[in-house]
């Protein structure tokens, strides 16, 4: 067995900035939307929204694993994996994400997206709107309600992503070490994936963290 690097520095500083962003989208979400809690929802959905467009561009352009060509596969693949059993502590074949897991990555990132662009456009009819709630005029209404549901979609959605990593530690498939430092154990003879300069990944989450802000001036 040897080691290989599978995620770039700037997906796992994606995938955590991710997180705690997320995190705290919700939790202002739920309390009451004026001073900290307002300020608060606003920047980490506006961060969420960069991190998010930077994610697509990255699945483009970036390493061999976040390539949406290598993960998103077709649902004939995804049938034959979810049947295959595999068994406890058994290599597993795929070094990024599985069949099944692409397709729950691609359905966050795009409801994440949405959500965070909707967010723009929404208003309590208070104090406390996203900065071109107003231009949507007599729509913002509609869109906020979206905005709302969307919400507890994607709580419902990243649970069951939480859930679905450990409930593959229990079949001894360590996902979350490699996310957090990047490598995973694999046979002698299999090559590790080509990957993209983390410098360039993070250079270009600079620029988009950069034009999101902007959004809030
Ligand atoms: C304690 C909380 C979390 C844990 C333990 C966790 C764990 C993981 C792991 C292990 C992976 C890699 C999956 C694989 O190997 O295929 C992953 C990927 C991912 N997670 Fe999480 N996650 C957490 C929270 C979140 C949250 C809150 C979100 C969204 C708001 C999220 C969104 C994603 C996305 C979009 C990916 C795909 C990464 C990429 O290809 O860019 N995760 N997560
Ligand atoms: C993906 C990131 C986001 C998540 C998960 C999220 C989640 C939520 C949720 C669950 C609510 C409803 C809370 C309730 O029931 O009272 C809400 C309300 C709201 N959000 Fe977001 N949001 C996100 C991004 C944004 C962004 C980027 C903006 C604006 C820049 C925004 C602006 C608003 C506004 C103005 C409301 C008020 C609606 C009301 O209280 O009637 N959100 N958000």
């Amino acid at each position: 067995m040897k080691k290989v690097k599978i995620w770039d520095g700037a997906i796992r500083l994606f995938h955590w900035g991710l997180a705690a962003a997320f995190g705290i989208s919700v939790y202002s979400a739920f309390q009451d939307k004026f001073g900290i809690y307002a300020d608060l929802h606003l920047y980490a959905g506006v961060t969420i929204l960069a991190l998010v467009a930077w994610r697509i561009l990255w699945g483009f352009i970036g390493s061999e694993t976040a390539r949406f060509e290598t993960f998103v596969k077709k649902p004939r693949s995804v049938l034959l994996y979810v049947r295959h059993k595999r068994k406890p502590g058994e290599p597993y074949a795929w070094l990024g994400h599985n069949p099944a897991g692409g397709w729950s990555v691609v359905a966050m990132l795009a409801l994440l997206f949405l959500q965070a662009l909707l967010g723009l456009f929404s208003s309590d009819d208070m104090i406390f709107s996203g900065p071109f709630a107003e231009a949507a005029g007599d729509a913002s209404g509609v869109i906020t309600e979206l905005h709302e549901t969307i919400g507890y979609a994607l709580i419902g959605l990243v649970s069951i992503h939480i859930l679905a990593v450990f409930g593959y530690a229990t079949r001894r498939v360590n996902l979350l070490m490699p996310i957090i430092f990047g490598t995973r154990r694999v046979e002698d003879g299999v090559t590790g994936p080509k990957m993209a300069p983390t410098l360039k990944g993070l250079a270009l989450m600079a620029v988009f963290g950069g034009l999101a802000w902007l959004l809030l001036l």
